[in-house]
């Protein structure tokens, strides 16, 4: 019998760190330091101003109801400073990502490699691959990411990145694959495809954290369900993602699957109550509380001292 999925998160000095090396070297705080941003990538003004023409420009050509081409986007946000200003708003998100996959590599003493499947600037895979001893790929589609994630994780000798998209065939398989907010960024119908390479890349007994808006909802199982029973991905358990943040601040959460190769139980239907559930059980009370800092209101933070049995 499998561990509460919340019993995987790690201490909370670790959650710490993360939280530090997010707002230390990647300038991802819970709102921007413009000011810090611009002393360190200098030249943020035009940098900005031909994103704001760029994303105009793609909104136009989109139309009031149209799809935005995000790969232009994607793009520019390969500038780490434009990163910095932009990614700020899902600064809790990847928080807690981060800190879910450190903790479920802890948790099942996971040493052989680790895969970050659209790792855009490699935020996730560098943290990864300081906290972790085991060698960790990025993977992303968008060519100049993928150059600013070799530059900017270039010290770090267990962290490699690959210019490709999923449905992806590599030699390796990997004991732990994070896939954080990539789905939605793509075509529904090309899913099944994406689960079956996931399904794929994952090795027997491995895992994989999958979070994007589509698990909760209850058609994209019924469509993707049998994907997964086909490449053998089984649920264990789920969690929410996320807490304070975004500009303007609100509370915003997602779920994260956990699922393990030649597990048979398949995602239960009622994921989003189940996420709910969490929220409301344990989360409102601890994010509530009148001297909690506003940058400790992230899942992580209330797992993490939860588990180390200091509150609730
Ligand atoms: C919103 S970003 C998420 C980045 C990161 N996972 C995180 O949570 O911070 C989505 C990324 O997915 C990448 N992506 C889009 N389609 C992909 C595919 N088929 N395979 C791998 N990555 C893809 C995009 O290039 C982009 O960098």
């Amino acid at each position: 019998m499998y561990a509460e999925i919340n019993k995987m998160w790690p201490d909370e000095a670790t959650v710490r760190s993360i939280d530090a090396i997010l707002k230390d070297d990647w300038l991802l705080d819970l709102q921007p330091d413009v000011r810090l941003i611009g002393e360190r990538y200098p030249g943020m003004d035009d940098a900005v101003r031909r994103y704001d023409e760029i994303h105009e420009r793609a909104k136009e050509k989109a139309g009031p109801n149209g799809k935005v081409d995000e790969r232009e986007m994607f793009r520019m946000l390969a500038h780490p400073g434009l990163f910095a200003l932009a990614a700020a708003a899902r600064r809790h998100f990847i928080l807690d990502g981060v800190a879910l996959a450190v903790g479920v590599l802890r948790h099942f003493a996971l040493s052989g490699p680790v895969l970050d499947v659209g790792c855009h600037i490699g935020v996730s895979t560098n943290i990864l691959g300081r906290l972790a001893p085991n060698r960790i790929v990025g993977l992303d589609p968008v060519g100049v990411a993928i150059d600013s994630a070799r530059k900017l994780s270039a010290d770090l000798p267990n962290v490699e990145f690959v210019r490709a998209m999923l449905p992806w065939k590599s030699s390796t398989q990997f004991d732990l694959v994070l896939c954080q907010d990539v789905l939605h960024h793509v075509e529904r119908s090309s899913h099944p495809n994406l689960v079956t390479s996931l399904g794929d890349l994952v090795c027997e007994g491995g895992l994989l954290i999958l979070s994007a808006d589509d698990v909760i909802d209850r058609s994209w199982l019924r469509q993707v369900g049998p994907v997964l029973q086909k490449v053998r991905l089984g649920y264990v358990g789920s969690d929410v993602l996320g807490g304070f943040g975004g500009n303007p601040p609100q509370f915003r959460a997602s779920t994260a699957v956990l699922l393990k190769k030649g597990e048979a139980t398949t995602i239960p239907m009622d994921l989003a109550s189940i996420s709910a559930r969490e929220w409301d059980a344990h989360f409102k009370n601890f994010a509530n509380e009148p001297t909690r800092s506003a940058r400790e209101k992230t899942q992580a933070f209330e797992r993490s001292t939860r588990l180390d049995g200091r509150s609730l």
